[in-house]
């Protein structure tokens, strides 16, 4: 988005607020999620046979939701499951109640809780920006959060019930991968056979130009492992906000650059995430590949 465009971002003390909140959901969404797993998962599919919801990613957004109304009543919210809810304030929360819902439903511990707080309007790429979030990995007893303009921060975190963070957080910094050959790039794949194809395609093209690829099944976590530099780069085509507004802003945050393909900001065309050096080439080989 054009800077002069920006919607304007709360000020610095009211964006602590936010992104404490956001901390404090992600993490009690993921304990719920995490202890409350039924030995059968119910599920029921959405734009295809593979794209399930369990009955936990229901029952959390519902979570999610209930407390936003008590505690943001003024605010809207944009979940994955229950799409816009309008509010009168000028934040909207953008939710992922399971990121990594097929890795959850198959015991994978790969599966995180998106909680963000967004300035203009989710639907509507370019004109919207995240200015504070939080991504809970239960399993892995860890909870990524930042806030425009504050640093991006990982927290050790017990998950058990009305507990929070166990030790001082860690800054979090991008890798420092400088060029394209020695990049691990993250990528996911759609849930439609014939987005997968296509998307299998540009892989066939950039997979014999980098270091390897890895498919972790949460975009959420993947954009957090680039904002501590445990991959150097992620894209995918075809994500939704609700997947990627809270790691948008801890990879900036990290140091990390952000951009959508043939757009500043990330849409329906993608999003690319990487290391300051590694950006550029990234997103021309991206753009070239996907024209
Ligand atoms: C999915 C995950 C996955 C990505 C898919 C997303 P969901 O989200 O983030 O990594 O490749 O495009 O839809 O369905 O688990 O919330």
């Amino acid at each position: 988005m054009n800077p002069a465009q920006q919607p304007a971002a709360p000020a610095p003390e009211r964006l602590q607020e936010l992104c404490s909140l956001a901390r404090e959901l992600a993490v009690a969404a993921g304990g719920r999620i995490m202890r409350d797993r039924p030995d059968r998962l119910a599920i029921t599919t959405k734009s295809s046979s593979s794209d399930v919801v369990t009955q936990m990613d229901s029952a959390t957004e519902t979570f999610l939701r209930q407390r936003l109304a008590q505690e943001r009543p003024r605010d809207a919210v944009f979940g994955e499951e229950g799409g816009l809810q309008d509010g009168v304030g000028e934040i909207t929360w953008v939710l992922d109640p399971i990121d990594g819902t097929v890795n959850y439903l198959y015991g994978i511990p790969e599966y995180a809780v998106s909680v963000a707080a967004v300035v203009g309007d989710p639907n509507s790429p370019g004109n919207w920006r995240p200015v504070a979030g939080a991504v809970a990995h239960p399993e892995a007893g860890l909870v990524y959060s930042a806030a425009l303009g504050q640093g991006a921060w990982l927290y050790r975190c017990s998950f058990e019930e009305g507990a929070g963070p166990v030790a001082e957080p860690q800054r979090l910094r991008p890798s420092g991968a400088d060029s394209l050959d020695l990049t691990l790039l993250g990528t996911g794949f759609g849930y439609r056979a014939d987005v997968r194809r296509r998307q299998a395609e540009v892989m066939l093209q950039v997979l014999p130009v980098v270091r390897d690829i890895r498919r972790g099944g949460s975009a959420a976590l993947d954009l957090c492992s680039v904002a501590a530099g445990r991959i150097d780069a992620y894209y995918e085509r075809g994500i939704n906000p609700w997947d990627y507004a809270a790691g948008w802003l801890l990879v900036t945050e990290a140091g990390g650059v952000v951009s959508g393909v043939g757009a500043q900001d990330p849409g329906p065309n993608g999003l690319i995430a990487a290391t300051p050096d590694v950006h550029p080439a990234l997103r021309e080989l991206l753009e070239r590949v996907t024209a």
